[in-house]
């Protein structure tokens, strides 16, 4: 199977390589090619992981299509043979796995919603009752479902380092008050529709990562929305409160990660091939049972 780890489109103007997402400048749009690299706390991992930057480029898409009357997003185009002349000779990379889009001016912060009590939030919540500084009940169990889904943004930080949870306060003083109540509102709202589409699907969302940014004053959706690796994906099927999940998403390769102990540092540890096999097959299967 091939994979794609890295891209080097000569002729084409490198606008930076995120931790899965190869971006080149066209001008007024931005080729966002999903890789198959795969981050796991923050860093990325040394195997490819093969038809993951397909599944997230078709997850997203799918969302974009279902989400847009909510708020406006970034996609022009996700068919190759419609994108500017110049990317037409990496086409064979591109197909399937690429986007083209509307260049925004990111918003310095990552609008997470949590519907669900899990991972860091579980932590905060154990520790000092709230969230983001948002009060909740007393007695909560891991993976309980809230009574609302919050909105608990975080900072976003640069390539390896961790990205810090803010209050809301914190948010309007990064980008506003205006902004911060906009992005709030719309992430929750994205939330709350998407949840119900995967409910019917069998899934639980039980948290989720979005990024929006100003295009032309105005502000949309930016980046990958709902996949495996910006969301906690559960099966429903098998949900109890009480204990952490199985899940589609990544969660299984950190169960590996943590079970040897590694210290959460560059450089990571390469996978075993089991573990890289069945983490391809969760995302396909994400993908399958989302759009199916
Ligand atoms: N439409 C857009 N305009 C400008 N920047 C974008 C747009 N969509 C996504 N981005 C940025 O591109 C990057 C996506 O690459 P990714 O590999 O996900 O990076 P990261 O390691 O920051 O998660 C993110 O930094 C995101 O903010
Ligand atoms: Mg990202």
């Amino acid at each position: 199977m091939k994979t794609v780890f890295n891209t080097e489109f000569n002729g084409l103007k490198l606008a930076g390589r995120g931790k899965v997402r190869d971006i080149y400048d066209l001008g007024d749009s931005l080729l966002i090619i999903a890789s198959d690299r795969l981050s796991a706390f923050d860093v990325v991992l040394p195997d490819p992981i093969p038809r993951k930057g397909e599944v997230l480029t078709k997850i997203s898409i799918y969302w974009f299509d279902q989400l847009k009357d909510i708020i406006g997003n970034h996609l022009i185009s996700a068919d190759v043979s419609k994108y500017p002349a110049a990317c037409q000779k990496y086409a064979a990379d591109l197909e399937g796995r690429s986007m083209l889009v509307k260049k925004a001016k990111p918003l310095p912060i990552e609008c997470i919603v949590r519907g669900y009590i899990s991972g860091s939030g579980w932590k905060d919540y154990k520790t000092t009752g709230k969230i983001s500084g948002i009060e909740l009940p007393a007695g909560m169990k891991e993976s309980q479902k809230m009574p609302e889904p919050i909105f608990t943004p975080s900072t976003k930080e640069e390539a390896g380092k961790h990205d810090q949870t803010i209050d809301f306060e914190k948010a309007e003083e990064l980008v506003g008050s205006k902004t911060a109540e906009k992005v709030r509102d719309a992430a929750i709202a994205l939330y709350k529709k998407a949840s119900d589409i995967a409910a019917k699907k069998d899934i639980i969302i039980a948290d989720t990562k979005f990024e929006f940014g100003f295009y032309n004053d105005e502000l949309i959706l930016i980046d990958e929305v709902l996949t495996p690796d910006s969301s906690r994906f559960w099966p429903k099927d098998d949900y109890e409160i009480g204990r952490g999940q199985k899940s589609f998403d990544k969660q299984y390769v950190r169960d590996y990660l943590i079970s040897i102990k590694w210290d959460q540092k560059p450089p990571a540890p390469q996978l075993p091939k089991d573990v890289i096999k069945k983490t391809s097959e969760k995302y396909l299967e994400a993908l399958k049972k989302l759009t199916a």
